[in-house]
């Protein structure tokens, strides 16, 4: 059965062939599924604008579709990066959003965060099944570690050991993440189907 993944992301096309693949999908990425559409994220929560996505890819293609998105939410920022991670104020680079969040947290005690990965698989009936990952902690005092990207030098897990997750093995995110969180629902899943 053909799986199209709703990204151009090598990383993420990477890791769904290898969960995919095991249960028999044929995975394709967007390319090589020969479509190319980017999908407008107009949603108002992560869920919204991962099923926009796969639905969006589903209605051309009638075949099962992986989709999904993720962000920083940090409290006493109201939620904020939140969907607007990748484009945090209209900054260009990681560190430059990095550095507008601590600075929105300057001097404030409260740093609660947490980063969310919301999955969406539609099946081949176009049934659309969500798998959401949390995972809380809150925001350092600067950034630190090398290891990662987006807001990882300044995101402290709760299981971390206060040390930021940019400082800790890659190991530790694959097994600790929101995102290995997710995808652990999503291998339950499918291994009842
Ligand atoms: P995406 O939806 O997975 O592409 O993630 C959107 C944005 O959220 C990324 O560009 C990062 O800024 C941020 N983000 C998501 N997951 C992580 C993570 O595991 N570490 C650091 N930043 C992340």
């Amino acid at each position: 059965m053909k799986l199209i993944i709703a990204s151009n992301n090598q990383g993420k096309i990477r890791e769904y062939k290898d969960i995919f693949e095991p249960f028999g999908f044929l995975v394709l990425s967007q390319a090589e599924a020969d479509i190319n559409l980017e999908v407008a994220e107009t949603g108002s929560t992560f869920e919204e604008n991962a099923v926009l996505k796969a639905r969006a890819i589903y209605d051309m293609s009638h075949c099962c579709v992986i989709s999904d998105d993720s962000g920083l939410e940090v409290e006493a920022l109201g939620g904020e990066p939140g969907l607007y991670s990748a484009r945090y104020k209209g900054l260009g680079t990681e560190h430059e959003r990095r550095m507008a969040v601590l600075k929105g947290l300057e001097g404030k005690d409260h740093r609660n965060a947490r980063f969310v990965t919301c999955i969406c698989f539609i099946d081949e009936t176009g049934a659309e099944h969500i798998f959401t990952g949390i995972w809380n902690g809150v925001i350092a005092e600067k950034e630190e570690g090398t290891n990662g990207f987006g807001y990882d030098p300044i995101f402290i897990s709760e299981d971390g050991n206060g040390k930021t997750t940019a400082s800790m093995p890659l190991s530790f995110k694959e097994t600790h993440s929101h995102r290995a969180k997710a995808v652990k629902s999503l291998i339950a899943y499918l291994r009842s189907r």
